[in-house]
């Protein structure tokens, strides 16, 4: 599961060739059978009562979102941005959590006014706003706790998020505060505790010592404060295999060490069994479902250095630079016969760190296609138009058929909401 799978697309009985002279390059090619694959790993876990809330950054393309809804999921969300899209799908509003280090006044009016689940409070002040918000709407805002464990995963250090020193959730030494707070206050009501460890994690142990962390707070809550709390909410951050080196553990073993910590605090906790368990995975849902499909420009060698010029660039995806992430690469119908050369593979933008492959061996000549794999999470929803590039067209497969699900944009979109003076 969430390995890197070159087979998936071709698995199709698609030509991704076809695609490229089709819709032109780079273009974002998805499989729908990919992510439902993901999703099915997810929906048969039948032993633990887990909610599954999609987090929409990962990617948040319309026809996405629309599979997750109807899979049955519910949706983690950072931005009035992000929960209209759910709302623009007709999805339930009401299973969204609404996440966030600085949610605004605005964003949190109209989240509740849409009928949030609720809102993951991140710091003191928020608790105050969301009361007064909800209080001047005349309703109960549902609100659970971001703690900040103070735990260390390993991985690239921008997507870590849970050590003390970050500016994500409530610390540990504010917990006691926080519910004697959320006591006082009386528009918002506690339901769960959460918390996000980071991204593209590959062990189970920090969840297991992140959940047990949740546990001892929810007792506290109950012996302390008499406040039952039976929301659990592990966040997202499952981590998947980009290369054949990366090894990534299977959801099975992590809900079967979920089980383990259930079952030992139920000898002394018999409402152990009330726990709903929320997770939010992002990536592991659509990492591995697409491709970026880009054309060969040029060939350049400076240096030591072979360039492969192509159309794709930073602005399509900036992950190779911004997390030194390495996503595979192959030819897509290789017909000249040019040699296998190692390669940096460039784009056309105006800086030197415009950069999608490092030492990239490939047998490609000019003017044919290549494909950069697993570039279906943080890919496309990260895209910008800098060097005024419109953002690359977005196609789905679905059952052999090859759907547009986001039309190239057109150069007028790029100065739209500008005005000369
Ligand atoms: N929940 C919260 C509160 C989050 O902040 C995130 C991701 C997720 C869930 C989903 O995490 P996932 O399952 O996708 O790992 N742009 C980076 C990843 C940033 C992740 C941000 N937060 C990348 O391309 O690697």
């Amino acid at each position: 599961m969430f390995y890197y799978n070159n087979d998936i697309l071709s698995a199709d009985g698609i030509s991704l060739k076809d695609i490229a002279t089709h819709f032109g390059t780079p273009t974002y090619v998805y499989s729908e059978k990919s992510i439902s694959d993901n999703s099915s790993y997810f929906k048969k876990i039948n032993n633990i009562n887990l909610t599954v809330c999609y987090a929409v950054k990962a990617n948040s393309n319309l026809s996405i979102l629309n599979l997750m809804n109807r899979y049955g999921f519910g949706f983690d969300v950072v931005s009035i941005g992000e929960l209209l899209r759910v709302k623009k799908i007709n999805a339930d509003i009401s299973k969204c959590i609404f996440s966030g280090v600085g949610k605004k006044d605005d964003e949190i009016e109209t989240a509740l006014k849409l009928g949030i689940h609720s809102l993951n409070v991140e710091n003191m002040g928020e608790f105050e706003r969301i009361n007064k918000i909800a209080k001047s709407l005349n309703l109960i805002a549902n609100i659970m706790i971001r703690i900040n464990p103070n735990i260390s995963v390993d991985t690239h250090p921008f997507i870590t998020t849970a050590l003390d020193n970050s500016k994500f959730g409530i610390s540990h030494s504010l917990i006691r505060e926080a519910i004697k707070l959320c006591k006082r206050l009386k528009n918002t009501n506690l339901i769960g505790i959460s918390f996000h460890l980071g991204s593209q994690i590959k062990e189970i142990g920090p969840y297991i010592e992140g959940l047990q962390i949740l546990l001892d707070i929810r007792k506290m809550f109950k012996e302390d404060y008499d406040i039952i709390i039976n929301k659990l909410d592990i966040g997202g951050g499952l981590g998947v295999a980009y290369s054949k080196n990366d090894t990534i553990f299977p959801i099975d073993d992590f809900i079967k060490r979920v089980n383990e910590v259930f079952s030992k605090a139920s000898t002394d906790d018999k409402t152990i069994s009330d726990i709903e368990l929320i997770l939010e995975p992002g990536r592991s849902m659509v990492a591995n479902s697409a491709v970026l499909l880009s054309k060969v420009i040029a060939k350049k060698k400076a240096g030591d250095k072979n360039f492969l010029i192509v159309d794709a660039a930073m602005n399509d995806l900036i992950r190779p630079i911004l997390y030194n992430a390495q996503h595979q690469v192959k030819t897509v119908n290789l017909i000249s016969n040019d040699n296998t050369k190692t390669y940096d593979i460039v784009g056309p933008i105006c800086e030197s760190s415009d950069v999608l492959g490092k030492n990239i061996d490939l047998q490609v000549g000019i003017n044919e296609y290549i494909a950069i794999y697993d570039t279906g999470a943080y890919c496309s929803s990260m895209s910008s138009n800098y060097n005024s590039r419109t953002l690359p067209a977005e196609v789905m497969i679905k059952d052999g058929n090859i759907h547009l699900i986001r039309e190239r944009e057109k150069h007028e979109d790029l100065w739209r909401n500008e005005r000369i003076i």
